[in-house]
């Protein structure tokens, strides 16, 4: 529904939906698969000091920003990075080019995201019919996930035509979604989705808590899970790693940097709500991530596996929990066959909802700043997307997505982010920023938030730059740790970032030169 006298972009059907969208783009892998992961393996709940500490002072003012510009910029004809960072410098010429990041960084999480949505599907299909059911070892169980995608052909797998497949359908759900458009398509699946991921949620944690303590070994129950995944080991935080480890969940959980709650703010009516919006929308996330992911996963490792095999998954890393781990449990536990399937469906659903708004700022910026339609838009992300993904299927063995994720999932976001609160904070002018803010807001945000936007965020943003640059970034960019066989391909994978980069810069310089960013505010109306 538009609103009438302003410019004819879509607006939210209800305040309700935008919160589930937003808490829908935060709630998704990263929250079940990531999050456990990585506080296990970071000082368990001494962990939670510098997570805490990073959603007080990078995630919820970073959202906050997010929503109030994506929402000033929506009310002036533009829902990306490009469009809203121009309007914020005061049409500056510059100003544009530094949203290119934050356009090239969503859709190409979206490129290698959608796939392992895919697997997520498909294991709830095995779940279902017992295709994994015999397996009892990690190592059956590795080769099963090898199998499946076509790294290796065994017994279980000959080719990689189930993951494939669940790709084709995930991908295609993906853009019918984002062709219904925000409210019919995008508002819908997050008001349905949201309330199943909840209830199933709330299963699986019931499920956790009445598991039986492991036969041979009492002491591995659920309580003592508990213990071993919150205990704190404050020792841990001397190691700067575990304060970029907590900054860098920060960002991937809230999906702040990735140009997404910008570009679904930019949806918003002049008068509705950001404060108090933003800071619901963190708060789900954050049920979701440390009170239900944080209760589930690491405690029923621990019953199974013990604390020696629990410090073994949390070493392993994501997907080996997710995919390895996680369905050997349900092959030993009662009921797991569907506990198994509940699992994989909630981590689909929640991927799901993560990956169509990782697709709406490009979509965004096709039809704001391009003027295409909705359907010449889907069309040719979905092209492009096709491939890429496609490149990504057929050489997942030799490093693309790794080599994508530390782009576009590691980097950009905090690149993306320093930008916008420093554009906010030094451009815009936080005063202004502030009354912006405010307009519409059920919550007076404490101004103490002005000196931590203006200072204590972007510093912690450069701080955070700096150090992953000098740790991750120089050998990263000199190859160090790739395999000299995968070489090839981490090279290609760069020139495809760099052309798509590329185009996306092309596509802005058309967009000047058909003077779409210096219309005046009547025109654009
Ligand atoms: N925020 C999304 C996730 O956690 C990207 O997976």
């Amino acid at each position: 529904m538009s609103e009438p006298g302003l410019n004819s972009r879509e607006n939210w059907g209800s305040r309700l939906g935008v919160i589930l969208a937003v808490s829908g783009s935060a709630v998704g892998l990263g929250n079940f698969l990531r999050f456990p992961v990585q506080a296990a393996a970071n000082g368990g709940g001494a962990f939670m000091i510098p997570y805490f500490l990073a959603f007080l002072l990078l995630g919820i003012p970073l959202a906050w920003v997010e929503w109030t510009i994506g929402r000033y910029g929506g009310h002036h004809g533009h829902g990306s990075a490009p469009g809203i960072y121009h309007i914020l410098t005061g049409r500056k010429k510059w100003a544009k080019y530094l949203g290119v990041t934050a356009l090239l960084g969503p859709i190409t999480i979206f490129f290698y995201y959608c796939y392992i949505e895919g697997w997520t599907l498909a294991y709830a299909i095995f779940s279902l019919t017992g295709k994994f059911n015999g397996i009892t070892n990690p190592e059956q169980m590795t080769g099963f996930l090898a199998g499946f995608q076509g790294v290796e052909s065994n017994s279980f797998f000959s080719s990689i035509w189930s993951a494939y497949t669940a790709f084709l359908f995930v991908f295609l759900i993906n853009f019918y979604f984002i062709y219904r458009g925000v409210t019919k398509g995008i508002e819908k699946l997050n008001k349905i989705a949201l309330p199943i991921m909840f209830v199933i949620g709330i299963t699986l944690l019931i499920r956790v808590m009445t598991l039986d303590p492991h036969p041979d070994h009492p002491g591995q129950n659920f309580l003592n899970g508990l213990g071993f995944m919150w205990n704190p080991d404050f020792s841990i935080l001397k190691d700067a790693s575990v304060w970029l480890a907590a900054a860098g969940q920060m960002f991937f959980t809230l999906s702040v940097g990735m140009g997404s709650i910008m570009a679904y703010a930019s949806y918003l009516r002049a008068k509705d709500d950001v404060a108090l919006s933003s800071l619901t929308a963190n708060s789900t996330n954050e049920f979701f991530e440390v009170v239900l992911a944080g209760t589930i996963v690491i405690p029923a490792t621990f019953i199974f596996f013990g604390a020696m095999g629990t410090q073994a998954v949390a070493q392993g890393g994501s997907f080996n929990l997710g995919f390895i781990t996680m369905p050997l449990i349900f092959n030993q536990m009662g009921g797991g066959a569907f506990i198994g399937f509940l699992w994989f469906l909630l981590l689909f659903t929640a991927g799901v909802t993560s990956s169509v708004s990782l697709i709406q700022p490009m979509v965004a910026f096709l039809e704001d700043e391009l003027k295409w339609d909705r359907k010449q838009s889907v069309l040719v992300i979905g092209a492009v997307g096709f491939c890429v993904t496609n490149f990504i299927i057929f050489t997942l063995a030799k490093g693309s997505m790794d080599e994508l994720d530390f782009w576009a999932g590691t980097l950009f976001p905090v690149f993306n982010a320093f930008l916008a609160v420093a554009l906010f904070a030094w451009f815009f002018g936080i005063k202004k920023g502030f009354r912006e803010l405010d307009k519409g807001a059920d919550l007076k945000v404490p101004r103490f938030f002005k000196f931590v936007i203006t200072f204590v965020t972007p510093t912690a943003l450069l701080a955070i730059l700096v150090t992953w640059s000098i740790q991750q970034g120089i050998p990263v960019l000199t190859l160090a740790n790739v395999p000299p066989e995968n070489r090839v391909v981490v090279w290609i994978t760069r020139l495809i970032l760099l052309a798509v980069l590329i185009v996306i810069v092309t596509a802005i310089i058309a967009a000047r030169r058909r003077g779409r960013f210096s219309l005046t505010e009547e025109e654009i109306r």
